[in-house]
Protein backbone atom coordinates (compact mmCIF):
# COMPACT_ATOMS: atom_id res chain seq x y z
CA UNK A 1 0.00 0.00 0.00
CA UNK A 2 0.98 3.33 -0.83
CA UNK A 3 -0.43 6.97 0.69
CA UNK A 4 -0.10 9.96 -0.87
CA UNK A 5 -2.20 13.26 -1.20
CA UNK A 6 -3.70 13.61 -4.69
CA UNK A 7 -5.57 16.69 -5.72
CA UNK A 8 -5.82 17.51 -1.89
CA UNK A 9 -7.46 14.24 -1.50
CA UNK A 10 -5.13 11.55 0.64
CA UNK A 11 -5.63 8.10 -0.78
CA UNK A 12 -4.10 4.81 -0.22
CA UNK A 13 -2.94 3.27 -3.27
CA UNK A 14 -3.35 -1.00 -3.04
CA UNK A 15 -1.60 -1.44 -6.70
CA UNK A 16 2.26 -2.94 -6.96
CA UNK A 17 4.34 -0.04 -6.16
CA UNK A 18 5.75 -0.02 -9.26
CA UNK A 19 3.02 1.02 -11.20
CA UNK A 20 3.63 4.61 -12.96
CA UNK A 21 1.83 7.51 -10.97
CA UNK A 22 -0.39 8.06 -14.79
CA UNK A 23 -1.92 4.78 -14.46
CA UNK A 24 -2.71 4.70 -10.76
CA UNK A 25 -4.04 8.14 -11.25
CA UNK A 26 -6.19 6.98 -14.53
CA UNK A 27 -7.34 3.55 -13.97
CA UNK A 28 -7.55 4.18 -9.79
CA UNK A 29 -8.45 7.45 -9.54
CA UNK A 30 -10.12 8.30 -13.05
CA UNK A 31 -8.31 11.24 -13.47
CA UNK A 32 -8.33 11.12 -16.91
CA UNK A 33 -7.12 14.32 -17.61
CA UNK A 34 -3.23 13.27 -17.44
CA UNK A 35 -2.48 11.85 -20.86
CA UNK A 36 -0.50 8.48 -22.25
CA UNK A 37 1.24 9.78 -24.88
CA UNK A 38 5.19 8.24 -25.54
CA UNK A 39 5.01 6.05 -22.23
CA UNK A 40 8.98 6.93 -21.97
CA UNK A 41 9.19 9.90 -20.37
CA UNK A 42 10.00 12.07 -23.68
CA UNK A 43 6.39 13.58 -24.67
CA UNK A 44 5.57 15.10 -21.35
CA UNK A 45 1.76 14.50 -22.24
CA UNK A 46 1.67 12.97 -18.84
CA UNK A 47 3.15 16.01 -17.07
CA UNK A 48 1.49 16.51 -13.18
CA UNK A 49 3.12 18.29 -10.32
CA UNK A 50 4.70 16.37 -7.64
CA UNK A 51 5.55 18.50 -4.20
CA UNK A 52 4.92 21.47 -6.87
CA UNK A 53 7.44 20.16 -9.74
CA UNK A 54 6.50 19.09 -12.83
CA UNK A 55 6.96 15.51 -13.84
CA UNK A 56 6.48 12.76 -15.46
CA UNK A 57 3.85 10.61 -14.61
CA UNK A 58 4.54 7.29 -16.82
CA UNK A 59 7.60 7.35 -15.23
CA UNK A 60 7.44 7.12 -11.80
CA UNK A 61 6.51 4.24 -9.62
CA UNK A 62 4.20 5.16 -7.32
CA UNK A 63 6.42 3.29 -4.15
CA UNK A 64 8.34 6.62 -4.58
CA UNK A 65 5.71 8.84 -3.60
CA UNK A 66 4.54 7.69 -0.27
CA UNK A 67 3.89 11.00 1.37
CA UNK A 68 4.15 13.27 -1.46
CA UNK A 69 1.61 15.64 -2.48
CA UNK A 70 0.44 15.48 -6.35
CA UNK A 71 -1.46 17.76 -8.33
CA UNK A 72 -3.31 17.30 -11.60
CA UNK A 73 -4.66 19.21 -14.59
CA UNK A 74 -7.90 18.51 -12.48
CA UNK A 75 -7.67 20.34 -9.77
CA UNK A 76 -5.58 22.92 -11.62
CA UNK A 77 -8.94 23.50 -13.84
CA UNK A 78 -11.35 23.30 -11.14
CA UNK A 79 -12.54 26.49 -11.17
CA UNK A 80 -11.24 28.00 -14.49
CA UNK A 81 -9.58 30.84 -13.01
CA UNK A 82 -5.99 29.81 -13.00
CA UNK A 83 -3.96 32.19 -14.38
CA UNK A 84 -2.16 29.93 -17.06
CA UNK A 85 -5.39 28.42 -17.72
CA UNK A 86 -6.99 31.77 -18.75
CA UNK A 87 -3.89 33.00 -20.85
CA UNK A 88 -4.35 29.65 -22.67
CA UNK A 89 -8.37 30.30 -23.62
CA UNK A 90 -7.13 34.18 -24.47
CA UNK A 91 -4.04 32.66 -26.82
CA UNK A 92 -5.93 29.50 -28.19
CA UNK A 93 -3.02 27.76 -27.79
CA UNK A 94 -4.51 24.09 -28.20
CA UNK A 95 -4.51 22.72 -31.87
CA UNK A 96 -5.19 19.11 -32.28
CA UNK A 97 -5.16 19.32 -27.90
CA UNK A 98 -3.51 15.98 -26.74
CA UNK A 99 -0.28 17.55 -25.29
CA UNK A 100 -1.84 20.59 -23.90
CA UNK A 101 -2.95 19.32 -20.19
CA UNK A 102 0.39 18.18 -19.73
CA UNK A 103 1.57 21.37 -21.10
CA UNK A 104 -0.06 23.62 -18.85
CA UNK A 105 1.10 21.63 -15.67
CA UNK A 106 4.48 22.22 -17.39
CA UNK A 107 3.71 26.03 -17.75
CA UNK A 108 2.30 26.45 -14.52
CA UNK A 109 5.01 25.23 -12.59
CA UNK A 110 7.45 27.72 -14.73
CA UNK A 111 4.96 30.28 -13.67
CA UNK A 112 5.02 29.44 -9.80
CA UNK A 113 8.72 30.06 -9.71
CA UNK A 114 9.55 32.56 -12.58
CA UNK A 115 6.59 34.95 -13.14
CA UNK A 116 8.13 36.62 -15.92
CA UNK A 117 10.41 34.06 -17.59
CA UNK A 118 12.23 35.38 -20.73
CA UNK A 119 12.52 33.00 -24.02
CA UNK A 120 15.23 31.00 -23.14
CA UNK A 121 13.95 30.46 -19.80
CA UNK A 122 10.54 29.20 -21.06
CA UNK A 123 12.35 26.97 -23.79
CA UNK A 124 14.64 25.45 -21.19
CA UNK A 125 11.55 24.60 -18.93
CA UNK A 126 9.17 23.25 -21.34
CA UNK A 127 10.21 20.42 -23.01
CA UNK A 128 7.01 18.55 -23.37
CA UNK A 129 6.31 18.06 -27.07
CA UNK A 130 3.26 19.41 -29.01
CA UNK A 131 2.89 17.38 -32.22
CA UNK A 132 1.00 20.22 -34.09
CA UNK A 133 3.97 22.76 -33.22
CA UNK A 134 1.80 25.47 -31.05
CA UNK A 135 4.89 26.54 -29.80
CA UNK A 136 4.53 30.23 -30.69
CA UNK A 137 1.73 30.39 -29.11
CA UNK A 138 2.33 28.86 -25.87
CA UNK A 139 5.50 30.98 -25.43
CA UNK A 140 2.88 34.13 -25.93
CA UNK A 141 0.27 32.18 -23.07
CA UNK A 142 3.06 31.72 -20.81
CA UNK A 143 3.90 35.45 -21.01
CA UNK A 144 0.67 36.29 -20.61
CA UNK A 145 -0.28 34.30 -17.46
CA UNK A 146 3.24 36.15 -15.85
CA UNK A 147 1.82 39.82 -16.40
FE1 LIG B 1 4.99 10.35 -20.24
FE2 LIG B 1 5.24 10.86 -22.88
S1 LIG B 1 3.64 9.79 -21.82
S2 LIG B 1 6.49 11.56 -21.24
Amino acid sequence: MTRFTVNGQPIEYRLDPETPLLWALRDASNLTGTKYGCGTGQCGACTVHVDGRPTRSCQLPIGRLEGSFVTTIEALSRDRSHPVQQAWVAESVPQCGFCQSGMIMAAAALIDRNPAPTDEEIDAAITNLCPCGSYPRIREAIRRAGR
